[in-house]
């Protein structure tokens, strides 16, 4: 089997994550996390949004953790960022890369950024030309690559269509968002061949939500096709907050996990991460949802 030789993992715990807790975590929790998963070696740590305090109020003190974070040498701290406002707010606070999200589904694009797919690709132009002239690198998004919670079944070629217009606008990467986490081996194998016709497979990743504990057999299927990198988030935190019984992102520990006994290089420390994910777990009183996680920190008990 052909299978990477290197992973690039991006941590997306403290944004999406956090932004689907109900009580809104403290910013100096928000900073201790991302200081410590820099430093456990996640290389990109998708830090916080740069979207609107009224729908997302989880995010609104995006400025302060990201001049918060002492900052580690070669990580990235990316923010997301829905519009110039945003951009411009990312831009001053110090965010090294931000990401643009759209959606596969005209639904999901509404409740989640209040405009249809097209107004929301015309509106992300700016943000790309902006970026380009200050050099900051921009990563897109696609939510409801493989299914949507207003529409159903979305059709590859659909999430093919958007990620492409992404990718040509000038995105490095795109990230394919089974957002409410319906995909299966099958349909985000379809979805991935679909997309790496138009994208090369190495500027794609996939960012895989578990509602149906799904994600691991979707990552291992996305390796079997050549991708490389992929979005997890720590102890498996969060949802999404306009698709309703979404569960967390996969668990990073459980990612780590799998790479590693796969012989598949990613520079993490799976002790140090397995003890983040008990630590974060705790603070927010919430179960820990990664499965390594919790074995790991249950033999270490023994
Ligand atoms: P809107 O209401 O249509 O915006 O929201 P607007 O341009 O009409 O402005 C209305 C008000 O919002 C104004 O304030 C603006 O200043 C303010 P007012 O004059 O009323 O006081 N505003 C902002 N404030 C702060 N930062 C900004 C900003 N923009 C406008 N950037 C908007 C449109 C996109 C802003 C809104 O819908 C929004 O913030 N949506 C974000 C939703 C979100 O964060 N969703 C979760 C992240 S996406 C996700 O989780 C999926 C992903 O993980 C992949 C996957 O799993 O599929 C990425
Ligand atoms: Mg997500």
């Amino acid at each position: 089997m052909n299978l990477p030789s290197k992973v690039k993992i991006v941590e997306v715990g403290p944004r999406d994550g956090l932004q689907n807790e109900k009580q809104v975590v403290p910013t100096e929790i928000k900073i201790e996390l991302i200081e410590r998963l820099a430093a456990a070696g996640l290389p990109v740590i998708e830090a916080t949004s740069f979207v609107s305090p009224k729908w997302v109020p989880q995010m609104g003190d995006n400025t302060a953790v990201m001049q918060g974070i002492r900052r580690r040498p070669g990580t990235v701290y990316a923010a997301l960022t829905p519009n110039l406002q945003g951009f411009d707010a990312a831009i001053q606070a110090g965010a090294d890369e931000v990401a643009i999200f759209g959606a596969a589904s005209e639904s999901f694009s509404r409740k989640n950024i209040n405009c249809s797919i097209s107004e929301s690709l015309k509106r992300f132009e700016p943000i790309v030309s902006a970026a380009s002239a200050l050099e900051i690198r921009v990563r897109g998004y696609v939510s409801c690559v493989v299914g949507c919670p207003y529409e159903g079944d979305i059709a590859p070629e659909q999430a093919a269509s958007v990620a492409r217009t992404l990718y040509d606008m000038g995105c490095y990467e795109v990230s394919l968002g089974d957002t409410i986490g319906v995909g299966n081996p099958a349909s985000v194998s379809r979805m991935i061949e679909a997309c790496a016709r138009k994208i090369p497979v190495e500027h794609l990743a996939g960012h895989y939500h578990d509602t149906y504990g799904m994600a691991i057999a979707n990552i291992y299927a996305s390796l079997q096709l050549g991708m490389a990198t992929f979005d997890s988030s720590i102890a498996g935190l969060g949802g999404c907050p306009y698709a309703k019984g979404a569960s967390g992102n996969v668990a990073t520990e459980d990612v780590v996990y799998l790479l590693s006994s796969l012989g598949i290089e990613t520079g993490i420390n799976l002790a140090t991460l397995t003890a983040i994910g008990d630590w974060i777990s705790r603070t927010i009183n919430r179960p820990n949802g990664a499965k390594a996680g919790r074995a790991i920190c249950a033999k270490n008990a023994e």
